[in-house]
């Protein structure tokens, strides 16, 4: 651990660091357990992030870690052979994938590369070249992720041309359809549905289209969980039109959701599903899964990189599905879920003309405030002037009292991304610190 004197040393590189790269807190993170962080100088912080959704199982998991330090001890890289972790992995997750036809794994190391491999896959197996995506949708900075995503323009300003081919459609968010929050499911739905049959129709030919992409909760969009109807309709033009349907469960995957994988609450079957995140509790692994029909149409060496399923990375996913299971997460993430909505809830109901809506599924959950400018403002339900830029400002107060969370979207929304094996005690002690911040946001106007 580095002593104060190395640290404010060390600090001084932090000017060399490129400037691209974001941070939410000043300092050095030394050290994590659970659900906590601790930092050169003595701060100890409740981490509601999880380093954006990736430590789901809690800082340095002793399971997770020692399963990673033991594998380290045997063989830490593999790329020209199967080893046996990344079998392993196959053996754990065949039996909890979301439909049976899902058969065929590959494993890259970041979201964004899983991404990149799925629209690949789906351009080879059809023949076809165009991709439709979703309004909000996140799927990653490198440069075939970058065109199928539409939550920010910082992603790709600048940067044009980007991959040709790309299409999108409003995703079941009442902002992007210029409702209110109690804009009905079902009206959002059909609104939805029928931009994509206009767009089939008017702009990318069926027999020109490879595959939907979409996130099963819209996340940095907003938090959004997409509406069953919603995803059974796309799964019907899919089939209806030989269109792949590409599901990316990076944030929203592996318990985050209070089930294994966010689309089973639909019960719709992906064609590819992409993973990363939580999948490795912290090491870099990602995954594309499909099923073989469909990867047996690719080339042998057409999939992959030098560090793709890294066998250090297997054997800690291999800890994280077990740790899942002994642990019983689901039940922690179910029942957490409940105790966070209900105080989030009883929070807007003390300020409704600050907190325009609560929603998210599990431990994926956000508060929207009313904005009095900025996009979307124009459609807010709440007319009376609030603070400005709520969500940052409560997320900096929050920081300040020793908890870290994050904002997302171009809407002023906070994020709520908790371990997912938590204790009531943090979680309640995690959403008092919010209320407090959220209270003092609102008496300094
Ligand atoms: C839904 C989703 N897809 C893809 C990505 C990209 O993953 P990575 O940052 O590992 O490249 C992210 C990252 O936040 C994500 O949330």
């Amino acid at each position: 651990m580095a002593t104060s004197s190395d640290s404010s040393s060390l600090l001084s590189y932090g000017s060399n660091v490129t400037k691209g790269v974001g941070r939410i807190t000043e300092g050095i993170m030394t050290s994590g357990k659970g659900s906590y962080v601790e930092y050169d100088d003595g701060r100890k912080m409740l981490d509601f992030t999880c380093g954006i959704g990736v430590t789901s199982m809690g800082h340095c998991h002793p399971k997770i870690s020692k399963a990673a330090a033991d594998q380290c001890m045997n063989v830490v890289h593999c790329s020209i052979a199967f080893h046996e972790p990344y079998l392993r992995l196959i053996q754990k997750l065949l039996p909890i994938m979301p439909d049976p036809s899902l058969d065929s794994f590959f494993f890259w190391n970041s979201g964004s590369e899983a991404i990149e491999a799925a629209l690949k896959m789906a351009r080879i197996a059809t023949g076809r070249q165009n991709i439709i995506c979703m309004q909000g949708a996140y799927h990653g900075r490198t440069f075939g992720a970058m065109a199928v995503t539409r939550s920010k323009t910082i992603y790709s300003k600048g940067v044009a041309p980007l991959m040709p081919g790309v299409f999108t459609i409003p995703f079941p968010f009442w902002h992007q359809l210029g409702g209110k929050p109690d804009m009905p499911d079902d009206a959002q739905v059909a609104q939805c549905l029928y931009q994509l049959d206009l767009l089939l129709a008017q702009q990318t030919a069926p027999a020109d289209t490879a595959a939907i992409i979409i996130e099963p909760v819209l996340g940095e969009g907003g938090y959004v969980p997409a509406p069953r109807a919603f995803l059974e309709g796309l799964r019907a033009v899919c089939d209806k039109h030989g269109i792949l349907l590409i599901v990316d469960e990076v944030q929203s995957g592996f318990s985050r959701t209070g089930k294994f994988f966010a689309i089973e609450y639909s019960g719709v079957r992906p064609d590819i599903m992409v993973v990363a995140k939580g999948l490795a509790n912290g090491f870099p692994l990602s995954g594309v899964i499909s099923r073989k029909e469909i990867t047996d149409k690719l080339t042998p060496g057409s999939m992959g990189g030098t560090y793709a399923g890294n066998a250090v990375s297997c054997a800690a996913a291999c800890a994280v599905v077990d740790a899942m299971h002994e642990e019983n997460v689901l039940t922690n993430v179910n029942t957490r879920s409940e105790e966070l909505f209900s105080a989030l809830n009883a929070l807007k109901s003390a300020h409704p003309q600050h907190i325009l809506d609560v929603r998210g599924r599990g431990l994926m959950v956000a508060v929207e405030f009313a904005t009095p400018g900025g996009p979307g403002a124009a459609r807010d339900a709440v007319a009376a002037p609030v603070a400005a830029t709520m969500a940052s400002r409560v997320a900096k107060k929050c920081i300040a009292r020793g908890m870290l969370i994050l904002t997302t979207s171009v809407y002023e929304v906070v994020r709520f991304i908790p371990p997912l094996n938590i204790s009531a005690a943090d979680l309640a002690k995690g959403a008092a610190i919010f209320r407090e911040a959220v209270e003092e946001v609102i008496r300094e106007g």
